[in-house]
This record gives structure tokens, C-alpha cells and sequence, in this order.
């Protein structure tokens, strides 16, 4: 199948920092990408190469059978002539213009008069709920009903593709849910092709068709939202998408043991690279997956135990949030309130518990700290063969 967007190796460069790293990228028409990662690690960046705000050192930028940027050929399609929908995190409409005045803004640079008379200014207005808007000042709308504005500004003109940076950061929890589920809607009635940046982890899963996981100016992993959350290809990925609890693993005679001496058979674990281990390695694990207990009679069979002591704890409603410590290691569950509540408001720091979890539920990595000597770099020294 054919990309309708095509990025290979982008390098973006500030002095001798490097935000954007031989990034390549593959966008289907109609597909609605989401751009995941930490602070800094060059997503904006990114977003505004695309858009042609930022010329980049190297790469190209293919749009359909368009190149818009090429750096060998010294192609660069001014960000006006790219056909590009923008949305901000800041709703950055023109505060002494009318909602009608910026929503109609696109429309009159690229000079399409002919739909400005056709009525897709007030089309857009009413496809966000904000066509009694229209004669307002921004300064006279709330936040949710400013980025709505923004968004329909910025699917205005039909543009080929639609980038959105952490456009529903700066909205309160409520109305990030409604104007996250308006995108979700609009995106699959009008079916334009997006680029959505944010570092919110449930935002990502909820709007993505697939989702490209950044790290240092380079994608880590690019996968459908569920190969994401159930596979995640590195531990970076893996503590970014919610597996919190990282647990320390050394291996002894008798297979892996925790950091407070529990044996973990990892027959069932997934593991990743397993042939690349050394002599220790890190597995990450999703609060909600694991269970607590007041003892190990509580444990279901199959379930590894870990012998454990409460740290503390955080009423959420029909769960409370706890924090156990077994050996050097924190490890944050979930507990139903009904069945433990009682228990653990009569409990104190240090109270003994056991909790387990299944072994399919761990993703096991090799240790970046391990100095011992890996399967692959014996063989590569020539020492293969006895392990
Ligand atoms: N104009 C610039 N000049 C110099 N450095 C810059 C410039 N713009 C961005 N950077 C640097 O590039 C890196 C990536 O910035 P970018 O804005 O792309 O990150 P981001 O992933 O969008 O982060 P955030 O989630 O905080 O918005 C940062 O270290 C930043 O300081
Ligand atoms: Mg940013």
C-alpha cells in the first residue's frame, strides 16, 4: 500500500542539538496518527517541519506524489502552498477578530472566495456547535468554546492533512473528554488525515489508528494502539503507555529471582530479546494487574506471589490507589474499596502483604545496566558456544 505522507529521514538541528533524528514516517490517507512522547523529545518540532515552519537540515516530505521538502534537492514549499490544517495548544485565534473572521482566515489567504460564499465558514461553525458564535470576540468565549473555534479554523478549508499539537491540554478534565470526543467524531465523518501530537497516554489510545512512540528525534515504536499497549517493543515504551512497576530481576541457579529474593518463572512472561540477556534484566508491569492479599492462602493458583509491605494508600472512590514495597522496589496496584477497604484504613505503614500477579502479564527486558557480557557479544568475541 502507498503512504499519501511520506517523511524519511528528517534531521531537524538547533546548534549541535539534534531534536529530530533520521525520523521516518509513513501516513496513510485518512488515517488518524497520533505523535506520542515525553517533553522535548521534538514532537512540535516535528508538527512544524511538516507544516513548513521550520526548514530542516535533511530528509524529505513527500504529500500524495508531491515532494514539499527535499533537502538533497533543495525543495522547500513555503508552509502557505502545503495545504496544511493547524491546531495549537494555545487556541491562538486572533483576539480583534470576530469567530466568523477567524474561522474564514484560511479561506482568504489561499484565496477560495468561492466557498467562503458557499457557506462553509458557518459549515465548520456548526460542525463544532459554535454557530451562535459566530459575531463574538475570542475574549467573550470560554476555553472549550475557543478551541472549538480553533478546530474548525483549522478543518475550514479541507486541507490534505490536519496536525493538532496538544491542542486539549489547556482545557479542565470535562471539557478535554467533549472536545476530545468532538475530534474523534468529526474525524470519522469527514475522514481527513491527521498528525496529533500529546504526551497523554489515554488521549493517544482513545484517538489513534496507529500510534508513533518518539524518544530523543526518533520513533521507538509505530504500531496499532492495542499491538502498543499489549506489546510494547522497549522499556522506554513500556513506562510511557502506563506499565509503572519495574521490578529488578537477577537470574541464579534456579531461574529469576526479585530484588527481595522471590523466584519469577517467566515461562509465561512476554520477552522481549531474550536471547540477549546477561545476568539481569527489568520487567514492567501494569498497576491494574496487580492484585493485593493479607496472605498467600488469597493467591490464584498460577499467580507469581511477592511478599510485600504497605507504604501507602489513596481512596479514588470504588478503588483505592496503593503503594506496597517488596524488596528495593516500589510497586503501585489498584484495589477494589469494597473488598479492601476496611483492611487497609485499619492498616499501617509497614503492614505485612502479599501481592501477586500473572506471569503473562509482565514484560520482561533486557537490563540496560548490566555489565555482564550478552549471548550475542560472546559470539561476535568468538567465546560462543557455552551458554
Ligand atoms: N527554536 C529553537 N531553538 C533552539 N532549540 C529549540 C527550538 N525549538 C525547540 N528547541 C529544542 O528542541 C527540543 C524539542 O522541542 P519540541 O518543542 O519539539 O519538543 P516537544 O516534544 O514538542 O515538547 P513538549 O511536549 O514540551 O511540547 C527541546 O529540547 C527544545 O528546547
Ligand atoms: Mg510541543
Amino acid at each position: 500500500m502507498t503512504s499519501q505522507f511520506t517523511v524519511s529521514g528528517l534531521t531537524k538541528t538547533y546548534g549541535a542539538n539534534v531534536v529530530v533524528d533520521q525520523l521516518d514516517l509513513a501516513i496513510e490517507e485518512g488515517e488518524f496518527l497520533v505523535l506520542l512522547g515525553p517533553s522535548g523529545c521534538g514532537k512540535t518540532t516535528t508538527l512544524r517541519c511538516l507544516a513548513g515552519l521550520e526548514t530542516p537540515q535533511d530528509g524529505s516530505i513527500v504529500f500524495q506524489d508531491r515532494a514539499v521538502f527535499d533537502a538533497q534537492a533543495k525543495l522547500d514549499v513555503p508552509a502557505h502552498k502545503r495545504n496544511i490544517g493547524m491546531v495549537f495548544q494555545s487556541y491562538a485565534l486572533w483576539p480583534h477578530m470576530t469567530v466568523r473572521d477567524n474561522i474564514r482566515y484560511p479561506l482568504k489567504v489561499r484565496k477560495l472566495r468561492e466557498r467562503i460564499s458557499a457557506g462553509a465558514v458557518e459549515a465548520a461553525a456548526d460542525m463544532v456547535d459554535c454557530g451562535k458564535l459566530l459575531d463574538r470576540y475570542p475574549s467573550q468565549l470560554s476555553g472549550g468554546q475557543q478551541q472549538r473555534v480553533a478546530v474548525a479554523r483549522g478543518l475550514v478549508a479541507q486541507p490534505d492533512l490536519v496536525l493538532f499539537d496538544e491542542p486539549l491540554s489547556n482545557l479542565d478534565a470535562r471539557l478535554r473528554d467533549q472536545v476530545r470526543s468532538q475530534i474523534h467524531q468529526l474525524h470519522k465523518r469527514l475522514g481527513f488525515t491527521a498528525v496529533f501530537v500529546t504526551h497523554d497516554q489515554a488521549e493517544a489510545f482513545a484517538l489513534g489508528d496507529r500510534l508513533a512512540i518518539m524518544k530523543a528525534g526518533k520513533i521507538e515504536q509505530y504500531d496499532a494502539p492495542e499491538r502498543v499497549f499489549e506489546n510494547p517493543v522497549s522499556e522506554y515504551v513500556a513506562a510511557f503507555i502506563g506499565m509503572a512497576n519495574r521490578l529488578e530481576l537477577r537470574h541464579s541457579h534456579n531461574g529469576w529471582i526479585t530484588s527481595a529474593g522471590d523466584e519469577l518463572d517467566l515461562t509465561h512472561a512476554v520477552v522481549r530479546d531474550s536471547a540477549d540477556y546477561g545476568t539481569s534484566a527489568v520487567a514492567r508491569l501494569r498497576p491494574d494487574d496487580v492484585l493485593l492479599h493479607t496472605s498467600m492462602n488469597e493467591v490464584p493458583h498460577g499467580n507469581v506471589a511477592l511478599h510485600a509491605e504497605l507504604v501507602t494508600y489513596e481512596y479514588g472512590g470504588r478503588h483505592f490507589d496503593v503503594t506496597v514495597q517488596t524488596g528495593t522496589e516500589r510497586l503501585a496496584l489498584r484495589a477494589d474499596a469494597a473488598e479492601h477497604g476496611a483492611v487497609l484504613r485499619s492498616s499501617r505503614q509497614g503492614a505485612p502483604y502479599v501481592v501477586s500477579f500473572s506471569p503473562a502479564s509482565l514484560r520482561v527486558f533486557a537490563d540496560p545496566d548490566d555489565p555482564s557480557p550478552t549471548v550475542s557479544e560472546l559470539a561476535t568475541a568468538g567465546a560462543g558456544g557455552q551458554l
